[in-house]
């Protein structure tokens, strides 16, 4: 049943989310010892595995999520159903999913 299948894709990608909010903002405080520079940054982002996963795994968590989330109030709100619904959905998902995967190449790439 798609309802039960969304319902627990959001709840996962959430739990998925929520230790992964807290790295990341223990490495912001733990980054900006000392002043930030983009130097800094990319030294301990380029080009490793372990930087790419995790925030590869955020970016689709985050995909999921929110295109979820918003499917939900786009059917309260504006009413919508079926196709438009759906297609909407996976519109939004897959230009967070765009996004977050340039900014995850920017960091880990190049
Ligand atoms: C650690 C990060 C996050 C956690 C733990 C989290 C948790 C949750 C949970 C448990 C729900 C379900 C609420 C319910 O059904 O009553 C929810 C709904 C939602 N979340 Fe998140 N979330 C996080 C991040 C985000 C982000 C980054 C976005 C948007 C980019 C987002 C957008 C939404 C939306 C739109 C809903 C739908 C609300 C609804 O169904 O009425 N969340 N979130």
């Amino acid at each position: 049943m798609l309802e039960l299948r969304l319902y627990l894709a959001q709840r996962i990608s959430a739990a998925i989310m929520a230790p992964l909010v807290l790295l990341h903002l223990g490495l912001m405080i733990y980054a900006i010892q000392g002043g930030l520079s983009a130097e800094e940054i990319l030294g301990r982002t380029r080009g490793s595995l372990f930087w790419g996963g995790t925030y590869g795994l955020f970016v689709i968590a985050v995909a999921v999520h929110a295109a979820i989330g918003l499917r939900t109030i786009m059917a309260e709100w504006l009413r919508l159903r079926g196709p438009l619904l759906s297609g909407l959905s996976w519109f939004f998902g897959f230009a967070l999913l765009a996004a977050g995967w340039r900014a995850v190449v920017a960091v880990i790439g190049g």
